[in-house]
């Protein structure tokens, strides 16, 4: 829908839509290829019961908190700070959000399309008969290849900004309502496979009996760091999709559901992988090369391999797709709005700026421009850092310090109640973590990455 403006905005047509959308966003590459790589690096279940904690007490009052400002304002990112405090510089977290889209999609986009490139070795069967390590070759060949990652890439921002350009209800409502139930039954079907696997149970003992000797500071501090990141929370995402949200659908109840559905979604992407994990020996530490190395390899040695691996990779590219559209969304919301250029033109250029920093990204892992860096990181490691580890963190505190103490209780109250049609018992404790619990935690995940305190 082109010339979306303020006072008369798209909006999601179904209350389904608002979580399928929401929720899509928040599924991604985080749960599917981060979330078990995390588990296996940081001792299994210990730090599944830390990341369920986390979600609770920061990650649903900060998603809270941004749908609050999102609905409130009704504008994007930057002009829901201007409008709730105009004059004042908590715009300022939405330039920070607008940036961090840019570098996150960035180097997001670059690991999408390596999901495209699997996919495509699947269909060709590409992975038969190879070892682990042959399987490591295959993977190191691939993304260091000064033209194919970047080929895989544009072809998914060009699937970002087709869909992005729809507008929100013919687009992004559409796509996701379809692709969230399937991603769903396609990780079931993958269950089935890999909790019938002899040996399987060894997997789930890790993901859920928890070994609390292996927690450490830093363990804790990572568990909140991937609920953060998982949940799309810091950037504004929420932000501009609260702004959809019809002004009679309850928030609060809608930010429990969406986290329920990324946190099912990431742990069921665990019972997916572990079972099959240990059922055939495989280290659960192996880091990032865990889906893109690893499961190959597992699949192929089983009966059906050729069809699981490819169903997985769908599975991947399609969870990667829902979250790349809500980080284009963010962005041509703002241009369009702020500057009235169209969604065409506002996704156009978005799209462009993308596909540089995007390309000069894929280049910086392994190509030719690997050697080159800037504060002793590459391109991608630079972005990266800045995006992830610097301009969330700091954007959740600042949003919970914003809807906790400069909104307003009036304000807050009044659209957490729908202008009193929900009766908002839980308003006191959810205000009670949106002031203390969550900017506490935040600021401690905040100053252990860079490195001010170390817990570990
Ligand atoms: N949450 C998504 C994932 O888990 C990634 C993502 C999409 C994101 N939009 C975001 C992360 C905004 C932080 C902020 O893959």
């Amino acid at each position: 829908m082109a010339g979306i403006t303020p006072n008369k905005r798209d909006s999601f047509g179904s209350k389904f839509g608002v979580i399928a959308a929401a929720a899509g966003s928040a599924v991604g590459l985080g749960n599917i290829w981060k979330f078990p790589y995390e588990v296996g690096n940081n001792g299994g279940g210990a730090f599944l019961v830390f990341y369920l904690i986390f979600v609770i007490l920061i990650g649903i009052p900060v998603m809270t908190s941004e749908f609050i400002i999102g609905r409130n304002a009704q504008r994007n990112a930057i002009g829901s700070f201007k409008f709730i405090k105009p004059g004042k510089p908590w715009f300022l977290i939405g330039i920070m959000g607008i940036g961090a889209a840019f570098m996150i999609f960035a180097f997001y986009g670059s690991v999408a399309g390596w999901t495209l490139e699997y996919i495509f070795q699947a269909v060709k069967n590409g992975f038969a008969e190879k070892s682990p390590a042959e399987l490591t070759d295959q993977f190191d060949t691939f993304v260091s290849h000064p033209l194919r990652p970047v080929i895989w890439q544009v072809i998914f921002i060009a699937l970002t900004a087709g869909v992005v350009l729809a507008g929100v209800k013919n687009g992004i409502e559409k796509y996701t309502k379809i692709l969230m139930p399937l991603l769903l039954v396609i990780i079931l079907i993958l269950i089935i496979r890999s909790v019938t696997l002899p040996g399987a149970g060894e997997g789930l003992k890790f993901l859920f009996k928890p070994d609390f000797s292996k927690i450490t500071g830093s363990v804790i501090l990572s568990a909140l760091g991937q609920a953060f990141f998982s949940l799309s929370l810091g950037m504004g995402t929420i932000i501009t999709y609260g702004s959809y949200i019809n002004k009679k659908n309850n928030l609060g109840s809608t930010a429990i559901q969406v986290s329920i559905a990324d946190t099912l979604i990431a742990i069921l992407a665990g019972v997916a992988i572990f079972p099959a994990v240990f059922a055939f020996g495989i280290n659960p530490s192996q880091g990032e090369g865990l889906v893109f190395v690893t499961i190959p390899n597992i699949f192929q040695q089983m009966p059906g391999g050729y069809f699981f691996t490819l169903i997985f990779f769908i599975l991947l590219a399609v969870a990667a797709l829902t979250s790349t559209i809500s980080l284009l969304e963010v962005i041509v919301a703002y241009f369009s709005e702020e500057y009235k250029i169209s969604r065409k033109k506002a996704t156009l250029y978005s799209s462009l700026i993308i596909l540089v920093l995007g390309v000069l990204c894929t280049l910086s892992n392994g190509g030719v421009l690997a050697e080159f860096k800037i504060f002793g990181r590459n391109i991608w490691g630079l972005l990266e850092f800045t995006s992830a580890d610097i301009l969330l963190p700091l954007g959740g505190l600042f949003i919970v310090i914003f809807v906790g103490f400069a909104m307003g209780s009036k304000r807050v109250k009044e659209e957490l109640t729908s202008q009193g049609t929900f009766k908002g018992k839980l308003i006191p404790l959810l205000m009670f973590l949106v002031r203390f619990i969550a900017p506490i935690g935040i600021a401690l995940v905040f100053l252990n990455i860079i490195g001010l305190l170390n817990f570990g």
